[in-house]
Parts: C-alpha cells; sequence; structure tokens
C-alpha cells in the first residue's frame, strides 16, 4: 500500500519553459494543501540523462522524437513532497494526450498535443525515487529501495 506522505519528480518540458508557464504550474502545485516544492533546477537535458528517465520507452515508435524534442531547451526539475503527491500531480497533470485531458489539468487547459505536453509526472513511488535519483542524486534517501543509478 502507498504512504500517504510521499515525494515525485517533475518535469517542466521545454515547451512550459518556452511558453513562460512554469510559474503557472507551479503556482498550482504550491496551491495545494499539504505539498511542498523541495528542490527545483532549470537545466538542459542531454541524451544520455533522456534516455536513463525514459528507459522503458526506449525502443517505441516515439522514442527518437521524445528525446530530440526534451533535449531541445531547458526544462525544470522539481520535486514535490507531500500527501499523496504521486496520483495528486498526476491529476494535476491530466491524461497524456491533452485531447483527452480534462479541463481544469494543465494538459487540458495549456496543450494539444502528444508530445509537447508540458509535464511529466512520476507514476509510482518506485518510479520516483529513481528518477530522483537521476536529477538529484544528492536527495536519494539512504533507504531508498531502488538503486539510483544502475549498476551498468
Ligand atoms: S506508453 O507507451 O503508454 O507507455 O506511453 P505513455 O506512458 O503514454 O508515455 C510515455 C512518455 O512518452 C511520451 N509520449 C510521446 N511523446 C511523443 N510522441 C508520442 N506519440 C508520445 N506518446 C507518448 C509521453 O508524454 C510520456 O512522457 P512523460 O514525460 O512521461 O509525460
Amino acid at each position: 500500500m502507498s504512504s500517504p506522505l510521499q515525494r515525485t519528480l517533475i518535469l517542466l518540458k521545454p515547451d512550459a519553459v518556452g511558453r513562460g508557464l512554469i510559474g503557472e504550474i507551479i503556482s498550482r502545485i504550491e496551491r495545494k494543501a499539504n505539498w511542498h516544492i523541495a528542490a527545483m533546477d532549470l537545466r538542459t537535458l542531454d541524451v544520455a540523462t533522456l534516455e536513463r528517465h525514459y528507459a522503458e520507452h526506449v525502443g517505441k515508435p516515439f522514442f527518437g522524437s521524445l528525446v530530440a524534442f526534451m533535449s531541445s531547451g531547458p526544462s525544470v526539475a522539481v520535486i514535490v513532497e507531500g500527501e499523496h503527491v504521486i496520483e495528486g500531480v498526476r491529476l494535476l497533470a491530466g491524461r497524456t494526450n491533452p485531447l483527452e485531458a480534462g479541463p481544469g489539468t494543465v494538459r487540458g487547459d495549456f496543450a494539444s498535443v502528444t508530445q509537447e505536453n508540458l509535464i511529466h509526472a512520476s507514476d509510482s513511488e518506485e518510479s520516483a525515487e529513481r528518477e530522483i535519483g537521476i536529477f538529484f542524486p544528492s536527495a536519494v534517501r539512504r533507504d531508498a529501495r531502488v538503486p539510483a543509478v544502475s549498476a551498468d
């Protein structure tokens, strides 16, 4: 069973940064009761980092264009901590395809195509710890069940 007090890894993608939506999206997160920003960093992601982050999608038809898009400009990596924050941020983001994302969600309100869908959010506690290890190695918990860096 997942614990209510969690942390999650968010990426505000290059389209969010380029369109000036950092404040809009972070504001939605900050206003949520019992959530807070624990770390934040603006940087352009390199291909090696993206191949680690999106390892489960290597070989899928969209993988090449996803990596090209995600490395095309700066992103903002964020750790958010709080009650039920993993599921909560995914609900706040909306469905992957913005056309299926409801009004009031980030993607439903501001995106129109799947690739430029503004925000990534971890989908489980295991993914969150793995992804935090990629973007914020110093934030990895000593008792993390998932290794932050693969052995290879
Ligand atoms: S899958 O195949 O169902 O596991 O994929 P999904 O979980 O929906 O999406 C995984 C990430 O890939 C992005 N994605 C795409 N990018 C570009 N083009 C297409 N067609 C596409 N389909 C999915 C999607 O936004 C997910 O990225 P993140 O960063 O996790 O949102």
